[in-house]
């Protein structure tokens, strides 16, 4: 397997809002292209595709992460054609470098981090570690902000309304349903045995089974040294989503290999009004992406893994 193929099978553990993976690879001799795929975008949430560009862009940050840790220099070309939208990245391998230290941490961590919905322990989340994450998320072109105490409850409560409203609305139980019955061979959407169980949480979960059938318990532990993290950006053109996608990998990445559980939770930024409080919550100084929990988890099992799509279905090379 050459190493653009590595690097693809690499990108196929990127996270992906409802495990949609809504992207394919194109390899052609020293390049890879990555493309969006819209009809994998969860429509009744995601209109405007802000989730499957952050999704792809995680993907995109995956592989290249897995080309600096098996030494390879790249160049990276986002957008690179103006007449085709869908074409999100453009990756050609250069000459082999020495591997890149920190890359190789990141990489060890792409087939061990996972959503953990459950909750995480009462062992706080550093300063030290929030500051070391916000500047990696930096290096990547985005911002971090640590929502604080006093913000906690307006978090909650736009997550809470913003789920419920969306549980309201018919259109959004069918997405839910589509993404929570796949069958085995599709390889995507999120299995009951990774959704956690409906519970009092200090900001909710998605309930990804309205009928009750999630299999994980939340556990003893009540999200008490959980930080919360605003990731957010300049703007909401498709390059910023582009890259707020690849800063978003890299947030998890690191804070995998740190030893933390993370789970992304995006219900407040899929509605323009719940968005419009998160925007507050970031005072106004920019676009928010997504939320997502950090902490340590009071369980040491692993939480199962979610499917992956299969990579013949996913890599296209062509000579
Ligand atoms: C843009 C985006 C939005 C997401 N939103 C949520 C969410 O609101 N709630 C949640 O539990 N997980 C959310 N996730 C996590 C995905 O459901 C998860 O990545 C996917 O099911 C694959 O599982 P894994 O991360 O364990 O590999 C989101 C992920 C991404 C990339």
């Amino acid at each position: 397997m050459t190493p653009l193929e590595q690097a693809a099978r690499a990108a196929q553990h990127a996270p992906s809002v409802f495990n949609t993976q809504p992207w394919n690879w194109r390899i052609t001799g020293e390049a890879m292209e990555l493309f969006a795929d819209p009809q994998r975008r969860v429509d009744s949430i995601d209109r405007d595709g802000r989730l499957l560009l952050l999704s792809c862009g995680a993907a995109l940050h995956h592989a290249r992460t897995y080309l600096a840790a098996a030494g390879w220099s790249v160049t990276v070309a986002r957008l690179p054609d103006p007449g085709r939208s869908d074409l999100l990245a453009r990756i050609t391998i250069g000459h082999p470098i020495p591997p890149d230290p920190e890359a190789t941490r990141m990489a060890a961590s792409i087939s061990r981090r996972r959503t953990d919905r459950r909750a995480f322990g009462d062992r706080p989340v550093t300063d030290f570690e929030l500051t070391k994450l916000r500047r990696f998320v930096e290096s990547e072109g985005a911002y971090l902000h640590t929502v604080r105490p006093d913000q906690i409850a307006m978090l909650a409560v736009s997550t809470e309304v913003a789920a419920g409203a969306e549980l309201d609305d018919p259109a959004y139980r069918a997405d839910l349903h589509q993404w929570t019955s796949r069958p085995g061979y599709t390889g995507d959407g999120v299995p009951p045995a990774t959704a956690v169980k409906p519970e009092l949480r200090r900001v909710p979960v998605r309930d990804f089974f309205p009928d009750a059938t999630a299999q994980l318990d939340a556990g003893a532990a009540h999200d008490q040294g959980a930080a919360y993290v605003v990731l957010f950006g300049n703007g909401d053109q498709p390059i910023d989503l582009l890259r707020g996608g690849e800063a978003l990998s890299a947030l998890l990445l690191l804070a995998t290999a740190d030893g933390l559980a993370t789970a992304p939770l995006s219900d407040a930024v899929e509605a323009e009004w719940p968005r419009h409080l998160l925007r507050g919550l970031v005072a106004d100084i920019g676009e928010p992406y997504l939320v997502v929990r950090l902490g340590y988890r009071q369980d040491r099992e692993p939480v199962p893994a979610a499917p992956r799509r299969d990579l013949r279905d996913v890599i296209i090379i062509t000579k």
